[in-house]
């Protein structure tokens, strides 16, 4: 997305299809299982992809053009880490040149000041990095990244300073597990002190089999969220989907699940997932799009736990009218906040706010 006119021709789209009930498909392209990470919560990093087995450039672009032309209208670029892909820049600008809402979630490790503005330039519309908590030494026991938690405040600076401004978001992306969960208010007050925004999304045992990480948030925390999105207009997370975290942690019925007919996700080899944890379906190169919502696909994907990962969850939030306008809310809030975010920076004197001033927040759970 370059410009207003894609923006208001994007929204105007996605309601046209919420009316009318179509799906606008939501694609996750891992682009890499590379990682410089080593996450607690995570596997890729263990059977990393290798080069010469991951799609190249020429097949990228040609499966994003498959992919808009079967409807797919949002791309997230992940991984492993996809900053890994020096051809990160020119994906996203195929992608978005497309006219694909472009999005990106990394770890932070690889970004300079420099390629935020080349991501910019490419049509990023947000990016997102990863940050776990308010505590230094926690956040980079979890990566198992040591000096990440500073090298992740310096990549909200430069979002700050170099991405974010009219439509364009960016902030952290925060898996809550039992060691975190009650830090969202600490991460909230941080990063709208940083100028910038803030999702979660609940930890989910399927990559790593490792269920003792889960959180457990009852009735009374998710209120206590739906109060903080009442506070803090940098959290992005629509109030359909913090409402869903009380089924998916009580394990009651959670909505029925889209993957394959409103999201799905490719690897990176170019297999197609009806989702990222399900199964491959078919191939990227070699399979015609539907395969995503054959009978096969949806079989595997009434087989699955179910996750509360937020491009499930928000993807289903965006199907009703309500949810869509809910979206729209946000998206107008950001172009607020946005500018409050730019008038508060402008007049803070050189160097305020920056990493080198923090000095890590709490650990420990709240006392009652
Ligand atoms: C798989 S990572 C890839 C991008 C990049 N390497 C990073 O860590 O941001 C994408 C997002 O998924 C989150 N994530 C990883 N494992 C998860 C899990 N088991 N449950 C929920 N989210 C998870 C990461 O923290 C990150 O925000
Ligand atoms: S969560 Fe991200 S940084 Fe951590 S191992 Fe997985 S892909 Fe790597």
């Amino acid at each position: 997305m370059e410009t207003f006119i894609d923006v208001t021709r994007f929204l105007l789209s996605a309601l046209a299809s919420t009316l009318i009930g179509k799906r606008v498909l939501n694609c996750t392209w891992e682009l890499t299982h590379r990682c410089t990470g080593k996450c607690e919560i995570c596997n890729y990093w263990k059977n990393p992809s290798t080069l010469d087995q991951e799609l190249r450039l020429g097949d990228i672009q040609k499966g994003l053009e498959k992919i808009y032309a079967y409807g797919c209208r949002w791309v997230n670029f992940t991984g492993g880490e996809p900053t890994l892909r020096p051809d990160l820049e020119e994906i996203v600008h195929y992608a978005s040149q497309l006219g694909m809402w472009t999005t990106m979630v990394t770890n932070g490790s690889l970004l300079t000041r420099e390629r935020i503005r080349e991501f910019k330039k490419a049509g990023l519309s947000s990016m997102f990095i990863s940050l776990d908590s308010t505590n230094p030494q926690a956040h980079d026991r979890q990566r198992g990244i040591n000096g990440s938690f500073a090298q992740v405040l310096r990549g909200l600076c430069w979002l700050r300073e170099e991405f974010i401004s009219s439509y364009r978001a960016g902030g952290i992306m925060c898996v809550l597990t039992r060691e975190n969960m009650w830090t969202y208010r600490d991460l909230l007050k941080l990063t709208d002190d940083l100028g910038v925004y803030a999702v979660f999304q609940p930890y989910h045992a399927n990559k790593t089999g490792k269920t003792e990480l889960a959180a457990e948030l009852d009735e009374r925390q998710v209120e206590g969220m739906l109060t903080a999105h009442r506070e803090f207009k940098n959290l992005l997370c629509t109030k359909t989907y913090i409402k869903g975290f009380k089924a998916f942690f009580e394990e009651g019925p959670l909505p029925p699940c889209h993957a394959g007919i409103k999201y799905f996700s490719i690897d990176p080899l170019g297999f197609l997932h009806p989702c990222v944890d399900i199964p491959s379906v078919g191939h990227l190169m070699k399979d015609d799009m539907s395969v995503i919502r054959s009978e096969e696909a949806l079989r595997k994907v009434r087989l699955c736990p179910g996750c509360w990962y937020s491009f499930r969850g928000e993807a289903d939030a965006a199907l009703s009218l309500k949810g869509y306008f809910e979206k729209l809310k946000i998206g107008l809030t950001t172009l607020k906040k946005n500018r409050s975010f730019q008038k508060r920076w402008r007049s803070r004197p050189a160097g305020a706010g920056r990493p080198g001033g923090y000095r890590g927040g709490k650990e420990e759970p709240p006392s009652e």
